[in-house]
């Protein structure tokens, strides 16, 4: 059965909070696991995982063809470069929501191409850390666990 949601945030997202707070708000990786993790229903589980390295979260993202049910990602920069990453979801059946915490395509021109979007069922960019709960409410909703 797959009953995990994966969580999977990318290079420097472990400094949420810290990093550019003018772009990227307070809150911190702790807080958006935890809002997360918060609307949940029994029965599915989030696994949560940051890395900095390319290769660890396409490890993750293979072992999600496992159990996960649904992936949620920050790719962080990688979302403009990795080829490798949309390779491997690609290779995973279930929901992708590509998350952005700030409006990307008000940014650097160099921001405005996702090699992810290729791939994602649905893109939020921009709303913050509210982009991770209102992507975990579409996938309860898609799963039909959300009553
Ligand atoms: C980001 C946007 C990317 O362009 C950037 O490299 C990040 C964070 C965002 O959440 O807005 O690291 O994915």
């Amino acid at each position: 059965m797959s009953e995990t949601i994966y969580l999977l945030n990318g290079p420097n997202l472990n400094l949420l909070g810290q990093r550019q707070p003018e772009i990227y708000g307070y809150d911190t990786l702790d807080d958006v696991e935890s809002a997360c993790r918060a609307l949940l229903p029994d029965g599915l589980e989030l696994m949560a995982f940051q890395s900095n390295h390319e290769g660890a979260l396409i490890d993750t993202i293979h072992a999600a063809r496992q159990d996960g049910c649904a992936i949620v990602i920050n790719p962080g920069a990688f979302t403009h470069t990795s080829v490798a990453i949309l390779d491997a979801l690609n290779a995973f059946e279930g929901i992708v929501i590509e998350v952005h915490l700030s409006n990307v395509h008000k940014r650097e021109t160099f921001r405005h191409h996702s090699y992810v979007s290729l791939r994602a069922d649905g893109v939020i960019a921009g709303l913050g850390i509210e982009g991770y709960a209102a992507a975990i409410r579409h996938i309860l909703r898609q799963l039909g666990t959300d009553d």
